[in-house]
């Protein structure tokens, strides 16, 4: 695996290649990034990796200085299944005017995340284009997990006409139910125990939903549940992936989200509301 940390080192590395696969992390790599890459490896002749902590994401008071780094392990575990390049760039090479474009996607970028992390998505889009724009992937890959990222990201690709095919895929979970984070790091060992208590609940409400109950009763049950158990649940919604508006009635792309914190820590969750 070759390692670009400049965007000139790495057009000269992708230059005449073709059928380019891209995964954008920011780095502390898990099964949910490597799944990423493995599909990448598989469908593409060609895999780039970036490994970017992007500061224009976070929020004055999130966790930018904390955020977990590690370089070395994260580029061995990316060249054991394949990648290519990693490129990982400063954030003076990614960020070099004083006075910056930033993209805006609106509306599916307001809500959820968007009200409780302003100017995240935002942060998101820009570097995400700007990413597409060094790399110039054919396939970019994008993890569920954050099912509001993917709307984002897909309605970026559409508005701005990148040529670049979208590919999302489902979430990998610790054997317990807990969704691959990278910030699960930050989960206290007791935090950790209850964590997995969020997948058991959209599961067991996402059941009740598709059977026939009613969604709002069901979701404020499954709200109840989870904070007599110690979780702020910042929302729980039944939503339509794409524009990512709230429904009450399931259809078979509904998805059923949360985010909640436990012991400080913001959890992102969210399944198919279809039986799997
Ligand atoms: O999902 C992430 O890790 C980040 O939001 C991304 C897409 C790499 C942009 O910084």
């Amino acid at each position: 695996m070759k390692i670009a940390r400049t965007i000139a080192e790495l057009r000269a590395l992708r230059a005449g290649v073709s059928d380019v696969g891209f995964v954008p992390t920011m780095g502390a790599l898990h099964e949910g990034h490597l799944e990423l890459m493995r599909r990448a490896r598989i469908d593409t002749a060609f895999v780039v990796m970036s490994l970017f902590v992007n500061p224009t994401q976070f929020g004055p008071n999130e966790d930018l200085s904390r955020y977990p780094r590690q370089e070395a392990r994260d580029c061995e575990l990316a060249a054991e299944v394949g990648v290519d390049i990693a490129f990982i760039p400063s954030p003076d090479e990614v960020y070099r005017s004083t006075t910056p474009t930033t993209i805006h996607v609106p509306s599916v970028s307001e809500r959820w995340e968007g009200a409780f992390r302003p100017g995240h998505f935002d942060g998101v889009a820009t570097v995400v284009a700007k990413l597409f724009n060094i790399v110039a992937p054919d396939v970019a890959y994008f993890g569920r997990k954050d099912l509001q990222q993917c709307a984002v990201v897909s309605k970026l690709v559409h508005d701005l006409d990148f040529a670049i095919e979208l590919r999302f895929i489902e979430t990998i979970r610790e054997s317990d139910g807990l969704a691959r984070s990278s910030r699960n790091a930050y989960l206290t060992r007791s935090a950790r125990r209850q964590a997995p208590l969020l997948y058991s609940t959209l599961k067991t409400t996402a059941h009740r939903i598709w059977a026939g109950a009613d969604v709002r009763a069901s979701i404020q049950q499954a709200i109840n549940t989870l904070v007599t158990a110690g979780f702020q649940v910042d929302y729980l919604a039944l939503v339509e992936p794409a524009s990512m508006d709230e429904i009450d009635k399931p259809t078979p792309e509904s998805r059923l989200m949360a985010t909640a914190r436990l012991d400080g820590v913001r959890l992102l969750d969210n399944i198919p509301v279809q039986e799997e």
